[in-house]
């Protein structure tokens, strides 16, 4: 890829916010006009379901799907549904390729509480994703973490690009490991966790254990060039930051309201993450509205 295609081999465009941004032309990253969809689930078990029907569509119209992949406990139940689907009904992974969002920094692969081990035991270890396929930020990088990060955003473009982002959301509203006031234009690098976020995860690690102070991520100008971004939120400890990030103001303080500017993104979220949204018969409306007249959108 040179710096004038955008690693589909097709010219890049020279304008608009998506340029500025970092993140491709509307008009190259869908077709569907540009709508963010929030999907009202009743409870987890039912927003698993639903994100994990979306990404099993996405593997079987596109057997080699390139899939951004998030860690943390909301997606659990989602990829013990995929996990199902392979088993039961032969939803094929093996040639999909995965990209995970970030790894904490100074935990080996090995370390119970590391991305690498997260996702080995919850998705890939029950599935047939072809391991050369799997690609997850290195905690144990040492020195030169620039020329680490840079390879990474090689990768996803030298992948084609990010078909399907799936995202969680934190307390604080960063996707990814993107704290808050991290750059819209961020790419993959060494990010240093607020305090909020080393708090939220202490429950993960031993008492006592120390906990890791940065991360690699990929960044939000990464994240905003998916072609499709799924964001999946559970439970009431997450209503004001859902809130925030579909409704209030676009702001780096809370990171993932910059999905605001993205072309295709679907929260799919159960009533009490959706709590404190107001414009939650609005939103009902539109899901019943796009089930009925484009419902290749909820594909
Ligand atoms: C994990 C990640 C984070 C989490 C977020 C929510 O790879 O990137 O942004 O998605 O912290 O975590 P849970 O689901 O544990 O609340």
């Amino acid at each position: 890829m040179t710096g004038r295609d955008d690693g589909r081999g097709r010219p890049r465009a020279e304008r608009g916010w998506g340029v500025w941004l970092g993140w491709r032309e509307i008009e190259e990253s869908g077709e569907n006009g540009g709508e963010m969809l929030v999907l009202l689930n009743s409870g987890y078990e039912e927003l698993s379901r639903e994100a994990a029907r979306i990404v099993a569509g996405a593997v079987k119209s596109k057997p080699s799907v390139t899939l951004g992949l998030a860690t943390g406990s909301t997606t659990l139940g989602m990829y013990s549904e995929l996990v199902r689907l392979h088993r039961e009904q032969g939803l094929d992974f093996s040639r999909v390729v995965t990209f995970n969002l970030d790894e904490y920094l100074g935990l080996a692969a090995e370390h119970p509480q590391s991305f690498h081990c997260f996702m080995q035991e919850n998705f890939f270890a029950h599935v047939n994703v072809a391991a050369g396929n799997i690609h997850i930020p290195e905690g144990t990088i040492g020195g030169d973490y620039e020329e680490y990060c840079a390879a990474y955003e090689r990768a996803i473009r030298e992948a084609g690009g990010i078909d399907l982002q799936i995202l969680g959301i934190g307390r604080n509203g960063h996707i990814g490991f993107n704290e808050p006031t991290s750059s819209f234009g961020s790419r993959t690098r060494l990010k240093v966790l607020t305090n909020d976020t080393i708090e939220d995860n202490r429950k993960f690690f031993g008492a006592g254990e120390e906990m890791p102070q940065c991360a690699i991520t990929m960044g939000i100008g990464t994240i905003l060039e998916a072609r499709k971004i799924l964001l999946l939120a559970t439970g009431e400890a997450k209503a004001e930051t859902v809130a925030e990030a579909i409704e209030g103001p676009i702001t780096a303080s809370v990171t993932a309201s910059c999905l605001q500017l993205h072309p295709d993104v679907t929260f799919v979220i159960d009533e009490a993450a959706g709590a404190r949204l107001k414009q939650r018969d609005y939103y009902r409306r539109v899901m019943e509205m796009t089930a009925r007249f484009t419902p290749n959108r909820l594909l």
